[in-house]
């Protein structure tokens, strides 16, 4: 099969297109034919070598987590069956989606509904599973609740503003000044742009900070938290672990939140789609050759959204 992988850390120059074997599956797992990808900021991050020592099986690697295709192979008592649509976040450290064929657990799959494109099948999993997992679990959303996003346009921003919303909560977004409109459609009731606005000063509180940039600190937002409130951030680091454990048992507590993939929680994320709660932005589209422009937009900072690949 053609996979996209590397075998030294670096820039995007380091991808490349191989002639791969086809991933084995065991039993418990689907194989999927992949027909779309998307871009995480943790699959050049990885590239980089910001996991180097951390990650298992060295090189080389197929990065990507998130894919969108259809079931080629499962087990006789599996839920999916051959032919069906399948979206998942891939369960192992490996990544492996920039490749024809991926394989991961039954339980991190989800059908993709008839009216379901593959391209906004394909920018789900991985963005809108943090988006969800950090304000439902991480944050204890509640309805009627103040929720801050900081870094509301991106990938995972987008899922989380909307999320947010769904649960009935008002929401205010950061992000720079040109997604301004783009922020407010997603339904924010209010909008700051961080070039101007510095959030920890404002006269405002809330229950929720969801800091999905990384760029906030804890430390600084505790005094814009609401008591029993929540600082979730998406920056796994030693400052992020010790806030983790060290502020637990205070009125307002800080998390790093490390998402789980769940096939439950992609059929939740579906569910919001279908019910019109949840729309899908592709920054970008590229073809699965372009591996490389597809990783460098995500890294130079997309305009909005999600980058997507066409197997
Ligand atoms: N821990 C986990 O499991 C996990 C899971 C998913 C993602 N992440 C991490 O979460 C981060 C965001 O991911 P993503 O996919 O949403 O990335 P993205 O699509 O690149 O979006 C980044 C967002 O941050 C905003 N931003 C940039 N500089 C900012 C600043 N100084 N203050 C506030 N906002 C700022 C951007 O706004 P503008 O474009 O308007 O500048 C944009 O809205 C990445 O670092 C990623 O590695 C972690």
């Amino acid at each position: 099969m053609r996979a996209v992988e590397y075998d030294r850390y670096g820039d995007a120059d380091v991808l490349h297109m191989v002639d791969h074997p086809v991933p084995q599956r065991v039993h418990g797992q689907l194989m999927i034919e992949v027909l779309a990808s998307s871009v995480n900021p943790i699959d050049y991050r990885i590239r980089q070598g910001e996991m180097k020592g951390l990650l298992p099986f060295g090189f080389p690697r197929v990065p990507g987590y998130d894919v969108a295709g259809i079931v080629t192979e499962s087990d006789g008592d599996s839920s999916f069956a051959v032919g069906d649509r399948v979206m998942a976040f891939l369960d192992h450290t490996r990544g492996g989606a920039l490749a024809d064929y991926a394989v991961c657990s039954d339980s991190v799959a989800a059908r993709i509904p008839d009216f379901m494109s593959i391209q906004d099948a394909a920018a789900i999993p991985l963005a809108g599973t943090t988006a969800l997992q950090s304000l439902r679990d991480h944050g204890k959303i509640k309805r009627g609740q103040t929720v801050l996003i900081n870094g509301a346009s991106g990938g995972v921003g987008m899922f989380a503003v909307q999320i947010a919303k769904h649960y009935g909560c008002h929401v205010d977004a950061i992000a720079s000044s040109r997604n301004r409109e783009f922020c407010l459609s997603l339904g924010a009731d209010h909008f700051y742009d961080y070039e101007q606005d510095d959030f920890t000063k404002s006269d405002e509180r809330w229950d929720i900070i969801f800091d999905v940039s990384g760029k906030a600190h804890y430390l600084n937002a505790r005094a814009v938290l609401k008591e029993g409130g929540h600082f979730v951030s998406t920056e796994p680091s030693i400052t992020g672990l010790l806030m983790t454990i060290l502020t637990w048992p205070l009125s307002k507590s800080g998390q790093v939140m490390l998402a789980n993939p769940s096939g439950d929680d992609l059929r939740e994320l579906i569910r919001l789609y279908e019910t019109g709660n949840l729309n899908v932005t592709i920054d970008s589209t590229f073809p699965f050759e372009e591996a490389a422009k597809a990783h460098r937009r995500v890294e130079e900072g997309v305009d909005r959204g999600k980058v997507v690949l066409i197997n």
